[in-house]
């Protein structure tokens, strides 16, 4: 029990079961704090979390030059993921989708840059592009591995046939995808099953369902007004609130447990031997979120979740109608 390494499917890497996901520290959710950040990220490797996540649209960029200030003189300790494939200008500007071996190989050196490393652990395709052949675009993630810079490669949001296409130019080491109790649908559409019959790591994001799930999300309004869940179906009009009445049962189950509702969504994710990045900027979320690692459900307990919380349960879709169709499916 507690926290624990893990491989990350067949091909050799090595990452705690528990990571930290960094996103929120730098955009989409509200404000931020680089000091707490830091701090966090700190705290992080001391209980045993060297995994963080991060992409280069994320801020975009502020989040790969935050990590590069958390990781200084002590790199090696941790494992870093960052993701490709969507189009930003050095400017930070949003160009779309791109999976174009052009871009990648662009995409990577700024990436090392704003990381200020050599090389990264995990390098992720983060949106699959309809127009580049996943075949080009893993070619050239392989000649990355070839050249030292990424240890390792994933993707994000990619269907079965993807993963199995991609697999065959060079062995995927992750996918992450949406999963959490709001989001089951990869048990459903065969990329669970995938995964496990390649040997493929599976990294669950959002798996608090964006802190949904951890019951300290009541109303619309504590949200800050630029924050980018005010845009998902999930947490507007009637949707919210229907899913406001999930998150009552969720603390009903977790006051049975005697564990918080985000621990008891955590630990229903590790229990079932994937990978969860929760995202949190502050220490606290993260000190109880580490505990979710020492928490342990009989089938009793696992059946009840399953009847509560069911696939397809959450109300609405989980992006908005555009960054839907930029699912690979
Ligand atoms: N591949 C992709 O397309 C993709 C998409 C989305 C996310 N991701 C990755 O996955 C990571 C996690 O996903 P996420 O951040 O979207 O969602 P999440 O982990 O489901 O939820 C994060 C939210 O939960 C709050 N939270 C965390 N622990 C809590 C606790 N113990 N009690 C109360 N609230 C708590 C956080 O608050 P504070 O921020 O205030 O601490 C934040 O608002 C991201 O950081 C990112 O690295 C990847």
């Amino acid at each position: 029990m507690g926290i624990k390494n893990i491989p990350l499917g067949s091909s050799g890497l090595i990452v705690s079961n528990l990571g930290l996901g960094c996103m929120g520290m730098s955009a989409f959710y509200g404000e931020t704090d680089e000091k707490e950040s830091l701090a966090a990220i700190d705290l992080a490797l001391e209980l045993g979390v060297n995994f963080l996540d991060t992409a280069e649209i994320y801020g975009p960029f502020k989040n790969e030059i935050l990590i590069s200030k958390a990781v200084k003189g002590k790199r090696e300790k941790f494992i870093i993921a960052t993701k490709t494939g969507v189009e930003v200008d050095d400017d930070g500007s949003f160009r779309g989708v791109n999976g174009s071996p052009a871009y990648i190989k662009k995409a990577i050196d700024r990436s090392l840059k704003h990381l200020e490393t050599d090389y990264v652990d995990l390098y992720y395709i983060h949106r699959i592009d309809p127009n580049v052949p996943i075949e080009e675009t893993i070619g050239a993630m392989s000649e990355l591995v070839k050249s030292g810079k990424v240890r390792y490669i994933g993707l994000s949001e990619a269907s079965s046939s993807t993963i199995r296409k991609a697999h065959s130019v060079h062995p995927v080491s992750a996918l992450q995808t949406e999963y959490s109790l709001f989001e089951r649908s990869v048990e459903e559409n065969g990329i669970l099953d995938t995964v496990n019959e390649i040997g493929i790591g599976f990294v669950a994001y959002s798996p608090l369902g964006r802190g949904f799930l951890s019951g300290e999300i009541r109303s619309i309004d504590d949200l800050a007004p630029d924050d980018w869940r005010r845009s998902n179906p999930r947490f507007q009009g009637e949707n919210f609130q229907k899913n406001l009445d999930l998150v009552k049962e969720i603390r009903i189950l977790s006051g049975k447990k005697g564990v918080t509702p985000s621990q008891l969504a955590l630990a229903w994710v590790l229990q079932k031997g994937y990978s969860a990045i929760p995202g949190t900027k502050r220490r606290k979320y993260l000190k109880e979120n580490v505990s979710a690692a020492d928490i342990e459900f009989s089938d009793k307990e696992l059946a009840e979740i399953d009847r509560i919380f069911p696939q397809g349960v959450a109300s609405g879709e989980r992006y908005p109608l555009q960054q839907m169709s930029s699912l690979n499916r």
